[in-house]
């Protein structure tokens, strides 16, 4: 790529631009936007379907959108079974690597081999079309296994987040109602194993849809298996009903595929819900032009599949393009910080999709560890998550990408399915801004009027039409569907994401981060009012709010102000104590960088607490309007 100094801008070299699946933006953009459902329906036409689509878009009960209604299609057969009618039959589709150092593949074939035995033993523990299957495992290849087993008998699967605690596991398999949960007997994080099955067998005393417990065997350590509930996946593997071959359901383009849960600014987390046609559609298009996707690539989404990244990029929009993706269990700096830049030499990774956070950590140990590896594989590098900071990405550009990898920094959330602001490797690239929106993606940044901000102001960022990426509702909650995201613009019938953002004069967008109260911790994505709960839980709590700060590595560490119950006082031990409560509550992600003890919050006369007011305080900026603070 080459600088230029005086616009501050990185433009892509005729390498860069030669090889690109998409040589024009703007045209295309243009008619993408004028006549969005035929840019939609051309995409479609790359997929297989067992039936094409009567409508492409039917929005007769908004904003409960319908695309490619009357189709048939299962995200599995394109994303394995029409694989093994050509070459890509024996082409890897994973490598994965263990923390531990043990490496496995398998090709498209073998995948096929190992979906359909998973499907067989789902199949036989009595799991049917639309039943919700909860997946709580390692990344280990198994997990991958179990997803696309669910989608291949057309159930749906809510993978929950190895991370997270008992609480947050049975709150999620709770309003999941899962009769089956998929688990393992542990995984390897910093050499150490983390306990999953004792915290499924925690968890699921809640549970009392929960009748079966699969169990994936990986660290070989002693865990509690419960008779007539638990069962060994290899035990299950092993019997004649396993077999090797698996009709894959012919499910409606509309039919859910799985349910991921996330936080939103108030009340428990929701389950977002996704579709085997329109998200097929929509990852799939996004992952092939903005990563550019060629047959012989090795793609690294350095993602768990916890979260939305790890389903579309690590899991389905890969295999659906046939590349072969690379999946690793543990830590980035295990042994060594040096662990990923010698896997990704090791084995040729071509693409590196991972978090600024991930970034700024391996960053702090110095480039020397990176610039030991030959990574003269990589030929395109993106970032997810967060904003990215200018000095994390010119890091990342120079040391990692070796000043020749366009940075892919792509804005979009659990909702949207998949990428919907993002550059494209022919465009010229300003760090920290995640470019332009994609094709068929209308965005802008709009004041509290609903009129666009002048060039360089600050607003709420808005999509203002629809794309088939776009998640088909919340789980049981169609009322929370419309209150969250679409009451605020509802005369304009805009999507709100939350975010605040800026548009600057060549029609850049810089997203800056939440503006509702949601948290972003090292990319994770944490309500505060869930964290507050959590606090609240504890006997010497009365009252709780959380804020974030800004922190170098994380993005955003953790504020908590807590009011104590008469006869508490404040102490270390007492922190310390609510710090892990929080922890054990709902996951260490979620647990505070800092409590502070108060004898009050900062509260409006109706009695909701000004996070902003806390926010500014701890801050030492200025508080801003204070009349309607309470006495
Ligand atoms: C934030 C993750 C700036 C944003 C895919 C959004 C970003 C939230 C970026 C969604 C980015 C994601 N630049 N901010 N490139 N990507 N975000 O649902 O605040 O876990 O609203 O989806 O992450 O988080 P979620």
């Amino acid at each position: 790529m080459t600088f230029d100094e005086r616009k501050g801008m990185y433009y892509p070299t005729d390498d860069i631009i030669d090889q690109a699946n998409v040589k024009e933006y703007e045209k295309r953009y243009q008619s993408s936007i004028e006549n969005p459902e035929s840019f939609w329906a051309e995409q479609a036409e790359n997929l297989v379907w067992y039936k094409k689509w009567d409508k492409v878009l039917d929005d007769s009960d908004k904003p409960f959108y319908k695309w490619f209604q009357g189709g048939k299609i299962n995200i599995v057969h394109n994303a394995i079974d029409r694989h093994l009618k050509t070459a890509n039959r024996n082409k890897l589709a994973i490598i994965w690597e263990g923390e531990n150092g043990d490496v496995t593949t398998f090709s498209y074939h073998a995948l096929n081999r190992e979906v359909s035995k998973f499907a067989n033993v789902l199949k036989s523990m009595g799991v049917k079309k639309g039943d919700i299957v909860t997946i709580y495992m390692p990344q280990i290849p198994e997990q991958v296994f179990a997803m696309l087993a669910c989608a291949k008998i057309g159930a749906v699967h809510s993978v929950v987040y190895g991370g997270f605690s008992h609480e947050a596991l049975s709150e999620r398999i709770r309003d999941a109602e899962s009769r089956v949960v998929v688990t393992a007997d542990g995984g390897y994080r910093r050499g150490k194993i983390n306990d999953l099955k004792s915290i499924v067998n925690e968890a699921v005393v809640r549970c009392p849809t929960v009748e079966v417990v699969i169990t994936v065997r990986r660290t070989r350590q002693e865990v509690y298996m419960e008779s007539d509930r638990d069962y060994w996946y290899h035990d299950l593997e092993s019997l004649p009903i396993a077999s090797i071959k698996c009709e894959t359901e012919e499910t409606d383009a509309n039919d859910m595929l799985f349910l991921l849960y996330t936080s939103g600014s108030t009340g428990k987390p929701k389950g977002m819900i996704h579709t085997h046609g329109g998200y097929s559609v929509y990852i799939s298009t996004t992952h092939r032009l903005v990563f550019d996707i060629k047959p012989e690539d090795r793609f690294w989404c350095a993602a768990d599949p916890g979260w939305i990244t790890g389903h579309s990029y690590m899991v389905y929009a890969p295999l659906i393009n046939g590349a072969t993706i690379f999946m690793y269990e543990g830590a980035p700096n295990h042994p060594y910080p040096n662990r990923w830049w010698r896997m990704i030499e090791k084995y040729g990774i071509n693409i590196l999709y991972t978090s600024p956070t991930a970034i700024r950590g391996l960053m702090r140990y110095g480039s020397s560890w990176v610039t030991r590896h030959d990574l003269s594989s990589l030929r395109l590098l993106g970032s997810v998550g967060e904003p990215i900071n200018p000095e994390a990405w010119r890091w990342y550009y120079s040391v990692v990408g070796n000043e020749k990898c366009p940075i892919m920094d792509t804005w979009w959330q659990t909702e949207t399915g998949g990428f919907m602001i993002t550059p494209l490797p022919i465009m010229p690239l300003k760090p920290g801004s995640a470019s332009k929106p994609f094709f068929g993606i209308e965005a802008g940044v709009v004041d509290e009027n609903h009129q666009p901000v002048k060039p360089g102001e600050e607003g709420a960022l808005v999509i203002k039409n629809i794309w088939p990426g776009l998640a088909a509702g919340i789980y049981k909650d169609r009322d929370k569907f419309i209150e969250t995201y679409w009451k605020k613009y509802e005369k304009e019938g805009w999507y709100l994401p939350g975010d605040s953002a800026r548009i600057d004069e060549d029609g850049y967008i810089w997203v800056l981060g939440r503006s509702d109260d949601v948290i972003k911790v090292s990319g994770y994505r944490l309500g505060t009012s869930e964290i507050e709960s959590a606090l609240i839980t504890h006997p010497s709590v009365v009252e709780a709010a959380v804020i974030p700060l800004p922190h170098n590595i994380k993005g955003n560490a953790i504020h908590a102000f807590v009011v104590l119950k008469d006869g508490y006082s404040a102490s270390r031990e007492l922190e310390t104590e609510l710090k892990n409560h929080v922890s054990s509550e709902m996951g260490p992600i979620a647990k505070p960088d800092e409590i502070l003890f108060t004898v009050a919050l900062p509260k409006t006369r109706s009695g909701k607490i000004m996070r902003r007011v806390l926010k500014a305080r701890a801050l030492g900026q200025d508080e801003g309007d204070l009349s309607t603070l309470e006495e």
